[in-house]
């Protein structure tokens, strides 16, 4: 039987919960197409930084590199600073950079009996945002940059880095299924190069690379015109491709139009072993209170089956979380919460997973 050979970070805040609820997931639908887990779990994050001095010590980084994927729940707690006054525990630079995972990929799709505050149809929005994340304005965190001016951080890009995103990003319009069969395979690159010569470079090697990708089409948005966009007319939106700091935030404006950041998976990825986990924080206020929903988790689950090769498991995940919302098994609040817990929704979900999916 293969086994599959995966890290574990359960996170901070209700980290833990969600990955339990993914756990029960990922249990059902191995048993179900028959390969089996291996997990080494990982501790990191806030609450490690705050008992150990690190967020992510080195047998941690150690365990995650020699992993063939990482499953992670949110990490992060508001009240664990560094020394500067940022947030500690945060891996995601740390991961990102470590690992060069310069790809962050982040489907945004309504899935059904989801409440969209567009009142969208499900199946509408049905977009990824490819953000790239091992440059850009937040990579100068990583950097002893020191507090005493607001020079602190430096938004730097490299041909190269501009490059490698460019045709990840015009890969997967080529690769992706979609919901919608009849969509047109389109990259949209996302940026503020009539102001930032930064982003004037990533622009020109975008265009550079579409001519490579003659099959898909190419435009640019700057990134203010597309945050409207993305509001307005969602539908029209296949691949967008942007940098760190615009990715962050259109990606959290993508949540808000499909029932919430809750509902999203996000994948970390680069050349070798990648991190999934959900598109949002560790919500410390939701900690055991049977609220916090695990649908982007479970969601991250199924990223990390396709990225291991079971396609066919990926897609079981996906369908049976598309059949809980739809039969309300799993139901969503309007404010994101899912009203059940996670444990039940989670159970709820893997019932739904089908042998022939
Ligand atoms: C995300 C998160 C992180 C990021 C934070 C917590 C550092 O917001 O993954 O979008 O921006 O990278
Ligand atoms: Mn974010």
């Amino acid at each position: 039987m293969t086994v599959h050979d995966i890290a574990v970070i359960r996170g901070d805040g209700i980290g833990p919960e969600l990955i339990d609820a993914a756990l029960t997931v990922l249990e059902k639908v191995s048993d179900t197409y028959g390969f089996d887990v291996g997990i080494t779990e990982v501790d990191a994050g806030a609450g490690t930084y705050e008992r150990t001095g690190t967020a992510l010590p080195p047998e941690g980084l150690a365990a995650v590199r020699a992993a063939a994927a990482t499953l992670k729940g949110p990490v992060g707690l508001p009240s664990v600073r560094l020394p500067d006054g940022t947030e500690a525990g945060l891996l995601g630079g740390v991961l990102r950079s470590g690992l060069d995972l310069y790809a962050n990929v982040r489907p945004i799709e309504l899935l059904p009996g989801v409440h969209s505050r567009l009142r969208a149809r499900p199946g509408s929005i049905d977009y990824v945002i490819v953000r790239e994340s091992t440059e850009d304005l937040y990579a100068s965190r990583a950097k002893d940059v020191g507090t005493a001016t607001a020079m602190a951080d430096s938004l730097r890009v490299t041909r190269r880095g501009c490059e490698r995103i460019a045709r990840f990003a015009f890969d997967l319009a080529r690769t992706r299924s979609g919901s919608r069969p009849d969509r047109v395979r389109r990259v949209t690159c996302v940026d503020k190069a009539n102001v930032l010569r930064s982003m004037y470079l990533f622009r020109q090697v975008f265009l550079e690379v579409a001519e490579d990708y003659p099959d898909i089409q190419a435009e640019c948005l700057y990134a203010d015109a597309a945050a409207q966009a993305l509001v307005m007319t969602p539908e029209y939106f296949d691949v967008v491709v942007t940098g760190d700091m615009f990715g962050d935030i259109l990606s959290d404006l993508g949540g808000g139009t499909v029932g919430g950041i809750a509902m999203c998976p996000s994948g970390d990825v680069g050349d070798g072993p990648a991190c999934f986990e959900p598109l949002h924080g560790s919500a410390p206020s939701l900690v055991g209170r049977k609220k916090a929903n695990p649908t982007g988790q479970v969601l991250a689950v199924a990223m990390m089956l396709d990225h291991l090769g079971e396609r066919a498991a990926a897609r079981a995940v996906r369908e049976a979380v598309r059949g809980a919302l739809d039969m309300g098994t799993v139901k969503v609040e309007r404010d994101g919460r899912c009203d059940s817990g996670p444990a039940a929704a989670a159970e709820a979900i893997a019932r739904e997973v089908q042998p022939d999916a």
